[in-house]
């Protein structure tokens, strides 16, 4: 085992590692080294004393999870690496391959080897093209090396649609299909699974057989497999002299919105939100002071009483939130939350597949109420039948898309009642102001730039002229 136990390491460190022979020369590799010595158990073992969670916005445990693939039954198991990133406020992962694609390349093999998976797939947007470009020349450099040994690595370039990080649904644009999740979990019903279909198209199994060959597929987030290889070159309570005991580690918060400058950063887990919004996005500006924050579009809002929570999975849990991956949009006190409510629900119900119509029905119907509402022309029964479709949202759902409406759209209904009954009472917005959605397209140097087109995306996925 290398490393003393108090060395930091940099995930993304400040000049970006662009061959093999730098990563090299900067100690990449002892945890591939670790990895063969130990044995796929061992690494395993490593990984759940380590306490890794997955950072890709569940926080499960990584151990855990392999653990679980690896006593799955089954001919054949797979990896998925989900570098979607598609959660608005969110910068990461894609920094993290900008940065060292070949840590998170080791961290794939070494996830490979532990739960016995014969091919490893990387699921990233085809409009990531600086980043499809860095992981390819790694994979490149590092199979001539030998050091992916006889594991192949594809790099599969997928759609701009939100549901493409959804690991069932990036299981079918992995088979080449549209991003649709389909029913079961990828542990259950992997990768080209010889069953009756579960996804969107009649398939030509029909049969209601169960699975053959369910293929155990693990999904992984690139910051989660980028931890990987320095757990197994460093050791577990390496990982665990930082951080929490709940949450070890570091964590890669994205920090946007109304802060003075935009950025990504590495942060020891259990920092205070409020010190990462200024360490990472350098704070507020001046006379300002912060509203609200939204760990992206999946959790409820965190309000400015609780800006010292932990960030943290449990931290943000004891707020009645989650953490997500950790994709912080910041509002100041001249926000209007009706206009950030209606403007995620927007996002949601776009992004909404429609396979369970409460889902994209109840949000197509909400986030028409939250524009009326923040246009001056809403009532209070509007507010009413609002609570109903909330209600609703998540009827027989299949995925967590649904969920996540419920769950923001109605936080901000309770922290902010009175912004609502103000624009009813009033008939206007007191706070008017244009903030977009901060779907990101590029992070760099505290200047953020957001997909211009957002707003002209409709519920079918198509655009308007
Ligand atoms: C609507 C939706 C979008 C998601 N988008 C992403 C994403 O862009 N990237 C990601 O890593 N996980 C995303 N997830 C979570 C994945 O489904 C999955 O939990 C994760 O990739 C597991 O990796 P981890 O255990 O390493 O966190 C999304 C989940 C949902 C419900
Ligand atoms: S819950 Fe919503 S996004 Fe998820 S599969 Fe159903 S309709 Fe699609």
């Amino acid at each position: 085992m290398a490393g003393p136990a108090s060395e930091a390491v940099d995930l993304i460190p400040e000049t970006a590692i662009v061959s093999l022979d730098a990563y090299r020369a900067a100690g990449g590799g002892a945890g591939l080294a670790e990895a063969h010595r130990l044995g796929p158990a061992a690494i395993i073992d490593v990984i759940a004393r380590s306490g890794l969670r997955g950072r890709g916005g569940g926080g499960f445990p990584t151990g855990r999870k392999w653990s679980g693939i690896a006593a799955q039954t089954g001919l054949r198991r797979y990896l998925v690496v989900n570098g979607a990133e598609g959660e608005p406020g969110t910068f990461k992962d894609r920094a993290l391959l900008r940065a060292n694609p070949y840590q998170v390349v080791e961290g794939m093999i070494i996830a490979a080897a532990a739960v016995g998976a014969e091919a490893v797939f990387v699921g990233v947007k085809g409009s990531f093209q600086r980043e499809i470009e860095a992981l390819t020349r790694a994979i490149q450099e590092m199979q001539e090396a030998g050091l992916c040994h006889d594991c192949t690595v594809t790099v599969v370039g997928g759609p701009d649609e939100y549901l493409f990080g959804e690991e069932k649904a990036m299981l079918e644009v992995i088979e080449g299909k549209p991003p649709l999740p389909r029913w079961f979990p990828p542990y259950e019903h992997g990768l080209f699974a010889s069953s009756p279909q579960e996804g969107w198209e009649a398939g030509p199994h029909g049969s209601g057989r169960r699975t053959d060959e369910p293929n155990p597929t693990l999904v992984n987030n690139i910051e989660t497999l980028a931890n990987v290889p320095h757990i197994l070159a460093r050791g577990p309570e390496w990982f665990r002299s930082r951080g929490t005991e709940a949450s070890p580690g570091t964590v890669i918060a994205t920090v946007v919105g109304d802060v003075v400058a935009p950025d990504v950063g590495e942060v020891e887990m259990g920092t205070p939100l409020r010190a990462v919004i200024d360490a990472v996005g350098s704070g507020m500006a001046p006379g300002r002071t912060v509203k609200a924050v939204f760990s992206g579009v999946a959790n409820p809002v965190v309000t400015a009483a609780d800006l010292d929570v932990s960030v943290s999975y449990e931290g943000f849990e004891s707020v009645g939130s989650g953490m997500g991956s950790a994709g912080f949009i910041v509002y100041d006190d001249t926000a209007c939350m009706v206009d950030a409510a209606y403007r995620f629900s927007r996002f949601l119900s776009i992004e909404s597949c429609g396979q369970c119509p409460p889902c994209k029905i109840g949000s197509g119907e909400i986030t028409k109420l939250l524009d009326k509402v923040r246009s001056g022309e809403g009532t209070d029964h509007d507010l009413a039948a609002m609570g109903g479709w909330l209600a609703r949202v998540t009827d027989g759902n299949r995925c967590f898309l649904a969920v996540e409406e419920q769950r923001v759209v109605s936080s901000v209904l309770r922290a902010f009642p009175e912004e609502f009954a103000a624009h009813v009472e009033h008939q206007g917005c007191p706070l008017p102001g244009d903030r977009p959605m901060p779907k990101l397209v590029d992070l760099a140097g505290g200047q953020a730039s957001y997909d211009e087109n957002y707003w002209r995306k409709r519920p079918d996925w198509t655009y308007e002229d």
